[in-house]
């Protein structure tokens, strides 16, 4: 059963126990992320004042967001319909749950809460161009919703893959920018430093078509060369898409195909379409 209204961040009856679970969390992200979150989301972190002091009003960060790209911050009880959902983001007003996670929930939360929302999502909404795609990321999904469930299906992978566990090519390296990485310590570390996952080129339709696990560290991450190259591949319309996809076989999430391009850490260790072999792979210190 899922509560639709917007509710007003209830600040002031915050206990201890919850700044005290917002501190913990933004302590340990913040002297893990330097190096593997992109460096705008950091530096938008502390454009939007957010410290470990206490947990971030929504009104204050609405005044700093708002005149940054026009977004605003509403508060929710938690995961909210298809529909409820995208219609407020074509509105570009971003859902953040209220509560925050328990002392004793530190590590895993089965949905999301305050921290992963306000710590991992907000702050590239000041990004103009990132505000601009999530934008016409809900646009586009109050058209999936009229659509049907295949639509829905599609548009829910390309959010999970980029928004909640995308990474960012950079000149440095491999960095997360994905909501669900940066909200958690044990994927900050395993996206980058694990030879298991694959990472591989977004793709679009290729994204599409990829299945998902939400109960485990994520099997394949893709990889953008930017927000502005994420924006411009995703600016078409995806009815076509949808159409052409429906004679499209799934795939797996562990699987690789002889198009995809493969990554490592910042390293584009191999191109199987060319055949080439896997170098030793290079763990960052
Ligand atoms: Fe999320």
């Amino acid at each position: 059963m899922y509560a639709t209204e917007v509710v007003a961040q209830p600040w002031d009856n915050y206990s201890r126990e919850d700044h005290q679970a917002w501190a913990t969390l933004f302590r340990r992200q913040r002297a893990l992320l330097p190096g593997r979150a992109c460096r705008e989301l950091l530096e938008n972190q502390e454009r939007f004042g957010m410290s470990e002091s206490h947990i971030p009003r929504f009104d204050e960060l609405n005044v700093t967001l708002r005149q940054a790209t026009g977004w605003e911050l509403i508060g929710v009880e938690g995961l909210l319909p298809d529909d409820v959902f995208f219609g407020h983001l074509s509105q570009r007003r971003f859902p953040v749950t209220w509560w925050i996670r328990k002392l004793d929930q530190l590590d895993y939360i089965s949905e999301p809460d305050l921290f992963h929302d306000l710590f991992g999502h907000v702050p590239l909404l000041l990004n103009p161009v990132f505000a601009d795609y999530m934008h016409a990321y809900g646009c586009g999904g109050v058209k999936a919703t009229k659509l049907g469930a295949d639509a829905l299906k599609r548009l829910t992978r390309l959010y999970w893959y980029t928004v909640e566990f995308g990474l960012l090519r950079t000149a440095d390296g491999l960095r997360i920018y994905g909501a669900g990485i940066v909200s958690s310590k044990g994927e900050s570390i395993y996206c980058l430093d694990s030879p298991v996952p694959n990472r591989l080129g977004f793709d679009l339709r290729r994204v599409m078509r990829t299945q998902f696990r939400i109960d485990t560290y994520q099997e394949t991450y893709f990889v953008i060369d930017g927000f502005e190259s994420l924006f411009e591949a995703t600016r078409e319309d995806f009815g076509p898409i949808y159409a052409d996809l429906l004679t499209s076989e799934d795939i797996a999430a562990t699987a690789i195909l002889p198009s995809d391009n493969v990554h490592h850490a910042g390293h584009r260790v191999r191109d199987v379409a060319a055949g080439g072999a896997a170098p030793a792979l290079v763990i960052p210190g």
